[in-house]
């Protein structure tokens, strides 16, 4: 069974003064915090022992709610001590990981969607990487996936001229081979160490498989995204994302 990482840091600067001294991941989306709707989505899958990678000044809130919440996951926790990117905060669960294969997911990604098939096949498989493909409008917002037939081409972290209007979501299957990638990666223009990089190394290696989403997705992390995912989630009625 693989490990599960929820990353779960930054700034959430997105969200103005909801976050001024709340974490991002615990901020209302529907009547859940926002971090419930991927943890319900890691515990689909059959998931029990989960990471979570947040900052020092929160860590200890975002902690105290899962474990109270939810007894039946063994959770452990990394500290981001600075906001250096997802690839940055994912390097830390290394240890934690002990070569297991990992499902990584971003604490305000939201999907319809249940991944427990996906996972199955891709823990029995020779992947280095399983990505979660969906059409957007607004696909610059986001890492922007060209595919040709079941390969992808190449991955562009925010285009200003994209190629496709497939988004790379937050959903991320890993081989342990992940870190050492990590550990070749280069800061971005944004300052910021890329989950986009890594996965072109695995593009370029031709070990990246990917799936189309059918079903609804979005991120939380803005108000319009926010509350586009709880104008869904209230439709669906919340008990739909839970277990
Ligand atoms: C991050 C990733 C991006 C991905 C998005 C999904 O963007 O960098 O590739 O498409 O999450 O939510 P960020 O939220 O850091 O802007």
């Amino acid at each position: 069974m693989m490990k599960g990482v929820i990353l779960a840091g930054g700034t959430g600067s997105r969200l103005g003064k909801l976050t001024s001294v709340l974490n991002k991941h615990l901020v209302a989306v529907g009547n859940m915090p926002m971090i419930e709707y991927p943890l319900a989505t890691l515990k689909k899958m059959g998931i029990k022992e989960i990471i979570i990678v947040s900052g020092a000044e929160h860590v200890g809130t975002v902690l105290q709610y899962l474990t109270k919440e939810h007894p039946d996951i063994d959770f452990t926790y990394k500290v981001q001590k600075e906001a250096g990117g997802i690839a940055q905060a994912l390097s830390l669960v290394e240890d934690a990981c002990r070569g297991s294969k990992i499902a990584v997911i971003l604490g305000d990604n939201l999907y319809e969607e249940e991944f427990s098939r996906a996972a199955m096949q891709f823990d029995n498989s020779n992947s280095g990487t399983m990505l979660f493909l969906k059409e957007v409008p607004d696909v610059q917002r986001f890492g922007c996936a060209e595919v040709q037939g079941n390969k992808i081409v190449s991955i562009v972290e925010k285009p200003k001229e994209p190629k496709s209007n497939l988004a790379v979501t937050g959903l991320y299957f890993y081989d342990s081979s992940v870190f050492d990638k990590i550990r070749k990666l280069k800061p971005s223009a944004r300052g910021e160490y890329e989950i986009t990089d890594v996965n072109n190394m695995y593009v370029a290696d031709g070990r990246a498989t990917f799936n189309v989403l059918k079903g609804f997705w979005s991120d939380m992390g803005t108000y319009e995204s926010r509350k586009r995912s709880e104008d869904f989630i209230l439709s669906k009625g919340t008990e739909f994302f839970m277990l």
